[in-house]
């Protein structure tokens, strides 16, 4: 039965869920999704459309005209479109448009899926579901440093700020609020390294995949 072998992971951003999410599905042999990448690639179509990331039908659009190169693209780690995928994040109808392509993802051999919404609305009756956080310190301080290491330059404070701002936003939206799923494993990452909590997740998720 798919519940049995997909891995929902949920969290804010930069709590080290999706190091972790690619490192359990190369170890349990499934395929692995980023669904913060569907978010983030309809957030750049808006943007070079030159669209409003508030124009929520334009939003819906670009979600519907999702294709695979869209995922592919180089440029979709970059504060604009962090700030513009939370903003289509909070459309109703952009959700809606990329459900399906989530749950077709893992309903075939299941899968490990990281997002915000996973455990709660994309697959509830996941058996392993974790929610992977840590303080908005130890997150911001991981985030420049990936901006830093990858040539983008932003002070430590900014991306504190964009980030505690896209997290509340997240955690506040009607629709499909950043929350741990009431049967999540709550795993805070703030003094653990990548090994500590990949170990962690292990154990926990070998027991029920
Ligand atoms: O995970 P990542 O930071 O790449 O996600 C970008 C944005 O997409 C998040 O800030 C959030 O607003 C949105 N998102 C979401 N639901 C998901 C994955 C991402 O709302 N399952």
């Amino acid at each position: 039965m798919t519940a049995n072998r997909i891995v929902a992971i949920d969290g804010p951003a930069a709590a080290g869920q999706g190091t972790l999410a690619r490192r359990l599905a190369a170890c349990l042999g499934l395929p692995y999704l980023d669904t913060g990448l569907l978010y983030r690639a309809t957030a750049r179509r808006l943007l070079l459309a030159g669209a409003d990331a508030s124009d929520a039908a334009a939003a819906a659009e670009a979600a519907r005209a999702l294709s695979p190169p869209d995922l592919e693209r180089t440029d979709l780690r970059t504060p604009d479109v962090d700030r513009a995928a939370a903003a289509v994040a909070s459309v109703p109808p952009v959700r809606a448009a990329l459900l399906d392509f989530q749950r077709s993802f893992g309903q075939a051999n299941g899968a490990v899926l990281d997002g915000r919404d996973i455990g709660t609305i994309i697959f509830p009756q996941a058996r392993a579901k974790l929610f992977v956080t840590a303080s908005v310190e130890a997150r911001a301080y991981r985030r420049w440093l990936e901006l830093t290491g990858r040539g983008v330059h932003a002070a430590l404070e900014t991306v504190r700020e964009d980030m505690q701002a896209r997290d509340a936003a997240d955690a506040s939206r009607a629709a499909a609020p950043l929350r741990p799923a009431e049967d999540a494993f709550v795993l805070d990452t703030t003094v653990m390294d990548a090994d500590a909590a990949f170990a962690a997740a292990l154990r926990y998720v070998a027991a029920r995949v």
